[in-house]
């Protein structure tokens, strides 16, 4: 098969509908400051909470939002919740990737028909605001796919939750979506779990990338992209392939302990904008050499933005069939080498960068040498 050739979906074969990302949940060491963080380096609005004062004894959640994107922030006071647990061995890090569905009864038997393992079984929860439908699916690594139904809810969040608002201005960034999230597998698991979204929600391999696309002196991985049918979900899954010296996705498999959430892309419209007002709020990125603009735009062809512009933060351009695409990759948020964010900006093109790869892995690659795992 002709690599990295983005495939259309001729015919919708989701095995239920599925209206966009719920919500991504984050489990953590601190959810009060991780919080703080969220709001006044990226910009996301507090607009719910739950814990001791609502009543949850055991775990605090915040939810932050901006745009369409909900963040939920999870710790627990109770060093023997699972949480807690999850924490201790992963790192702060991605524990749901939430998605809306019309029927969260309906999604779940109909995914468990199909060889998905349960996280849990459908529930109904309510208050005074309507009520919220939840059930939930495993997916690789300790990671779960919630699938929520709010179609009858009306309040902040879903019950449990009462409405709170960040203390302190935040400003928006102009985050806009969730574009795509990220998994690393363990070598060998990467067909099993796209052959997983394949079989048990219906979704379409969009694109494969092999370690010819992929690779540098030092490292290689193998991806596959997987879709639903409306686009609105796309999970790329990368394995490690042989290197030379350690890849970076076996740097974060030694890191996080086993497969997850490597990272999470999200969609604005003033790229420049946002990532100018990041770098202000002091967040870090990786680091691709000024000569990279002195061949991009023949590479890429014309572009709307002012290529210093982008040289000035250090944005990446590449294009497809169908246009181009503006993207930057932070430093790892976490304490370990795993979960970071890439900040993209769509001008048409629906691909995922290819043409950037070599650069931003040997940026990968000064970062893994710096913190001596390479
Ligand atoms: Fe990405």
């Amino acid at each position: 098969m002709n690599t990295s050739t983005i495939l259309q979906a001729e015919t919708n074969t989701d095995t239920f509908p599925i209206n966009g990302t719920d919500y991504v949940e984050f489990y953590v060491g601190n959810a009060k400051q991780t919080t703080l963080f969220y709001q006044h380096c990226f910009g996301f609005e507090l607009i719910a909470y739950k814990g001791p004062e609502t009543g949850s004894r055991d775990v605090v959640s915040y939810v932050l939002q901006q745009g369409k994107i909900r963040f939920v922030i999870t710790s627990s006071l109770n060093p023997d919740h699972e949480i807690l647990k999850h924490v201790a061995k992963h790192g702060d890090g991605v524990k749901v990737l939430a998605l809306w569905v019309d029927n969260a009864e309906e999604a779940y038997h109909k995914a468990i028909e199909r060889g998905a393992e349960s996280a849990f079984e459908p529930l109904k929860i309510e208050d005074e605001h309507g009520y919220v439908k939840l059930a939930s699916i495993k997916t690789y690594g300790e990671t779960v796919h919630t699938l929520v139904e709010r179609s009858h809810y009306k309040g902040a969040f879903m019950p449990g939750f009462i409405a709170k608002k960040s203390l302190a201005p935040v400003k928006s960034l102009g985050f806009k979506y969730v574009d795509h999230c990220v998994g690393n597998v363990e070598l060998g698991d990467m067909n099993k779990w796209v052959k997983f979204y394949e079989e048990v929600l219906g979704f379409k391999l969009l694109v494969t990338f092999d370690d010819k696309d992929i690779s540098t002196d030092y490292t290689a991985l193998m991806s596959k992209v997987v879709s639903n049918g409306n686009g609105y979900i796309k999970f790329p899954i990368n394995e490690p392939a042989d290197g030379k010296k350690k890849s970076q996705i076996e740097e974060y498999l030694d890191f996080y302990k086993g497969a997850g959430v490597q990272h999470i892309a999200i969609a604005c419209d003033d790229i420049v904008h946002t990532v100018e007002s990041l770098r202000n709020n002091g967040i870090e990125f990786l680091y691709v050499p000024d000569n990279y603009y002195d061949t991009v735009l023949e590479r890429v062809g014309t572009i709307k933005e002012d290529l210093q512009e982008l040289k000035r933060m250090n944005i990446l351009v590449d294009r497809d069939e169908e246009g181009y695409l503006l993207q930057i990759f932070t430093k790892p948020l976490m304490d370990r080498p795993t979960v970071f964010f890439e900040i993209i900006e769509r001008h048409g093109a629906k691909s995922f960068g290819k043409g950037n790869f070599k650069a931003l892995f040997e940026a990968i690659e000064r970062e893994q040498e710096l913190r001596g795992n390479l």
